[in-house]
């Protein structure tokens, strides 16, 4: 008899220690995340760092510009790891979000919400699409379009009006065809941009998003700076590299190697760099009204080149290039705090 009310009541007390496991191991490390933030928060703003992956990151410390903060060196946080710490004596939070743009966006989105930022410089490096720049230079673009949003039809299908560029495949029979081809064509359409200053809930549809104006004309003044030619006394770019401001630069979820397509978009476009994550950086923090900067070193050459792709021959030396620059806007851009905790 007495067995049947204790069945339930085992049950739901079993429920309730699962479920209270549950909710407190995770919350319990984002609480302290959050203690820290707030911690940190008070010591603010920061210029908020954002690079892609290893080699970026590599190249990154690889200056020496980055001196932790010695209370939080850094925080963990949706898998990433958030560092702390000056440049030059600018407080800077740092992330490495990841390849491809939902991990840039993700990652943009989270350290605006969570850190006291007054704006991001978003750094590495990117194909080059084009021909009058070279592997190892260095581009720091007034202009980003998301290049990866298309319609793609049936043969013979219609384009909406809307439809900014279009890749006809089914006539593309290179080098020899007979008729059409299935792949039919795609259509490009512009990007939605929902921002604050905007009216809410209506975006604005666009195919470039700008540069902040004032971060760009800092940047003129690193024309002209000191980049590395050669990795080693035997291994070196066949020019040396410059810096140049004012290009157009592209993103989509590709990791471009194709020299006809490549050609396409350079000509449709008129972009100089392509690229897996810029335009999600610079759209989200456009949204949330932050000031943004990018700056990318020319690793290869997207396709256009007759060998393999050079990106893991000369990678850590653009890489590298690209992060001195970084290091370099840093040091000249006003306004963020210096803070006075001497370290
Ligand atoms: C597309 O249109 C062309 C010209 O009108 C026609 O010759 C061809 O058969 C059509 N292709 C398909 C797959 O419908
Ligand atoms: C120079 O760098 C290249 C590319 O990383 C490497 O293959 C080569 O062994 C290096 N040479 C010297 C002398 O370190
Ligand atoms: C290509 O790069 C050159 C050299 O930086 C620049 O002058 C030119 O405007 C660029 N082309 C386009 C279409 O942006």
């Amino acid at each position: 008899m007495a067995s049947k009310p204790v069945t339930p009541c085992l049950v739901i007390l079993v429920l309730i220690s699962l479920l209270l496991s549950h909710v407190s191991a995770t919350p319990l490390r984002r609480l302290k995340s959050l203690q820290a933030i707030k911690e940190l928060n008070l010591k603010g703003p920061y210029l908020g760092l954002i690079t892609v992956y290893e080699p970026e990151e590599d190249a990154f410390f690889a200056t020496g510009a980055f001196k932790p903060d010695p209370k939080h060196p850094f925080l963990d946080l949706s898998g990433r790891r958030f560092r702390v710490g000056k440049v030059h004596g600018k407080k800077v939070i740092y992330v490495r979000c990841g390849v491809g743009m939902v991990n840039a966006a993700a990652e943009t989105q989270q350290m605006l919400d969570l850190f006291d930022i007054m704006g991001v410089v978003h750094f590495g490096i990117a194909g080059n699409a084009n021909n009058s720049m070279s592997i190892g230079d260095v581009t720091i673009p007034k202009q980003f379009a998301h290049i990866g949003i298309w319609d793609w039809l049936k043969p013979n299908g219609t384009l909406g009006t809307d439809i900014v560029a279009q890749l006809d495949f089914e006539s593309y029979n290179v080098p020899e065809g007979e008729g059409m081809n299935l792949l039919g064509r795609i259509g490009y359409r512009s990007e939605q941009l929902f921002s604050e200053s905007g009216t809410p809930n209506t975006p604005q549809r666009l195919l470039w998003l700008q540069i902040s104006q004032n971060w760009l004309h800092l940047a003129t003044s690193l024309e002209g700076m000191e980049l590395e030619q050669c990795m080693n006394s035997s291994f070196c770019l066949t020019q040396k590299p410059k810096l140049v401001v004012g290009l157009g630069g592209s993103t989509a979820n590709i990791f471009l190697d194709n020299a006809a397509y490549r050609d396409f978009i350079f000509q449709t476009f008129q972009i100089s760099s392509v690229d897996m994550e810029s335009s999600a950086v610079v759209m989200t923090s456009l949204s949330n009204g932050f000031p943004m900067i990018v700056i990318r070193g020319l690793s290869d050459l997207a396709g256009g080149q007759p060998g393999p792709n050079s990106i893991d021959i000369f990678g850590p030396l653009v890489a590298l290039n690209t992060a001195k620059a970084v290091v370099q806007f840093v040091k000249q851009l006003p306004g963020i705090g210096v803070g006075d905790a001497q370290y």
